[in-house]
């Protein structure tokens, strides 16, 4: 039997900027439901929410204070039960964000763990530091710079936090906390909600707390990164909870190998986000700008598909820059390059997982000044990078590169005031691109990257061969990638110009027969057989 999940796409909102429905610059639920229409027109049956819950927002909803209510800025939790039967009618369901590794500062656990005889010591890591409790317990640097540990003086003692501050780690090693969770998984799913993804699932087990290996980033990393009781634990949240449901889990999973993704997709999660190929333009020295490296990132996607039997597909999220300007070129060829992307996001073999204004083709800024910055990840680069001596010009281009409000920009409605995103006054400034790239706009082109997604959309869900279709590589140079689909004796070719310039093919294309059922093309007959056009896809069923 196929799982609903096998056979649908993800859209993933950003609750806060995707649309705000009471002018406080805030997007919300009832945002959201006003936009339910457009999302089933577009194709898409499963949304994939980052967290409503209650937050005090140092991480944007990343730091939970309550899992059981509802972030007020949001809506109420009637609001969110509205949601998802107001999806349901559209055949839509709605996937929540897990954050377990964390709790906020101000969650009621560890504000009672600072007592030090309080029955929620133990939720969390509490420990006395070196050199007369001075100095924190180890070197462990936290995944946003600086130490892991923080110390408070009325616990007289320091507590982990792998991300900032205000994010303490839960101590997976007490039951307690995994029956907590439990009740979390049950309380929403048994409300109707379709599962969950899971924030860095893959760090939550701290094996040890030994010092780590001296390296730039992330000191501590082998104590806690996939460890086998991260396992065990997934697995017994399966056994006790998931395998109960008709539901589907994704595990964020950065810097996750072939073998641990097979364990962690074999009765503990159903996929795993690997990031390989999104960061595949990263440079060595992270001071120059990012560039698309044309053979990293086939062989990234091919070695993936390849290794794993269903993956979780997908070239942004909240976290990244927009892969337009990544991978394609939004300059001079924003539609081409856009709606080359989304053929091979929608063909590859897994669940493509869409980020809202990534079908529209949206952008990073071009100058968000760091007075307007709102994530705490920019912020910390562009000090860190000031504190080194860097001239201001500088900072600021680096950080562009880490900054996560790229990604979190509101989302493009229309060419009116604040895009169509609010009334108010956005919490984060409208990407300055807005007349150009939005919604509307896209819906009434002729040719545009929007329609493109429609398209494949509906083309995925009418061809059996590109949902469950053998993936099989083939080799070529770096300049194209190109693939078949096999399916009961059915056979898709993909092929598509990675690059700006024409592409001449070789003699075994050139022979090949077949009808196209996709081109983003005008009139593309599979006749063009000797060249691509700039970012030309095609999506070809072989006779
Ligand atoms: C994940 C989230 C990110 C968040 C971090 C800490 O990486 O995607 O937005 O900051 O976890 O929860
Ligand atoms: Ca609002």
């Amino acid at each position: 039997m196929r799982r609903f999940f096998e056979e649908e796409v993800v859209y993933q909102i950003y609750p806060r900027s995707f649309q705000d429905s009471n002018g406080d610059g805030i997007g919300d639920l009832n945002g959201i439901i006003s936009r339910l229409d457009y999302l089933r027109e577009l194709g898409v049956k499963i949304l994939w929410l980052s967290p409503i819950y209650a937050s005090p927002n140092a991480d944007y909803g990343y730091d939970i204070s309550d899992y059981f209510s509802i972030n007020p800025e949001f809506g109420t939790m009637d609001d969110f039960e509205r949601l998802i039967s107001e999806a349901k009618k559209r055949g839509i369901r709605i996937v929540m964000d897990l954050v377990v590794n964390h709790t906020s500062n101000k969650h009621q656990w560890f504000i009672a763990s600072k007592n030090e005889n309080s029955p929620y010591r133990s939720y969390y890591y509490w420990r006395k530091g070196r050199k007369d409790n001075k100095l924190p317990p180890n070197n462990w640097t936290s995944n946003f710079g600086g130490s892991a540990w923080t110390y408070v003086e009325e616990a007289d003692a320091w507590y982990l936090h792998l991300f900032t501050p205000e994010q303490p780690d839960l101590d997976w090693h007490n039951p307690k906390v995994l029956e907590e969770v439990e009740k979390i998984l049950r309380f929403y799913l048994d409300k109707g909600v379709y599962g969950f993804r899971c924030d860095v699932i893959n760090q939550i087990y701290k094996e040890s707390l030994a010092d780590g290996k001296r390296r730039v980033r992330t000191i501590g990393l082998e104590h806690y990164l996939q460890k086998e009781n991260n396992h065990q634990i997934l697995h017994t949240l399966y056994e006790d909870v998931f395998s109960h449901y008709d539901c589907m889990t994704v595990g964020e999973t950065g810097g996750v190998d072939f073998k641990n993704a097979r364990r962690f997709t074999n009765e503990e999660l159903d996929m795993v986000f690997q990031f390989d190929t999104i960061n595949s333009d990263s440079r060595k020295i992270p001071l120059f700008a990012p560039k698309m490296q044309k053979k990293r990132f086939k062989r990234t996607l091919f070695a993936w598909q390849k290794e794993l039997d269903w993956n979780a597909v997908c070239f942004e999220n909240h976290d990244q820059r927009r892969s337009l300007p990544r991978f394609g070129d939004p300059k001079k060829y924003p539609y081409e390059s856009g709606s080359m992307l989304a053929t091979l996001l929608l063909t590859m073999r897994g669940t493509p997982f869409i980020y809202q204004g990534e079908e529209i083709g949206m952008t990073n800024y071009k100058n968000l000044k760091p007075e307007e910055y709102k994530d705490v990840v920019g912020l910390y680069i562009y000090s860190l990078l000031r504190k080194m001596h860097l001239p201001k010009k500088t900072a600021e281009r680096v950080a562009s590169y880490f900054n996560r409000d790229n990604a979190r920009s509101p989302m493009q409605w229309n060419g009116e005031i604040n895009a169509g995103f609010s009334t108010g006054v956005p919490w984060l400034p409208v990407n300055g691109d807005y007349q150009e790239v939005n919604v509307l706009k896209e819906q009434n082109d002729e040719e545009s990257i929007y329609k493109a997604y429609k398209t494949l959309l509906k083309l995925r869900r009418e061809d059996d061969v590109l949902r469950y279709g053998t993936f099989e590589e083939t080799r070529t140079k770096s300049s194209f990638i190109a693939y078949y689909r096999l399916y009961e004796g059915g056979l898709r070719f993909v092929i598509a110009n990675l690059t700006g310039h024409r592409v001449k093919l070789p003699q075994w294309i050139k022979r090949m027969r077949g009808e196209v059922l996709y081109s983003n093309y005008c009139g593309a007959g599979f006749l063009f057989k000797k060249v691509l056009r700039p970012y030309e896809a095609l999506i070809i069923k072989i006779r």
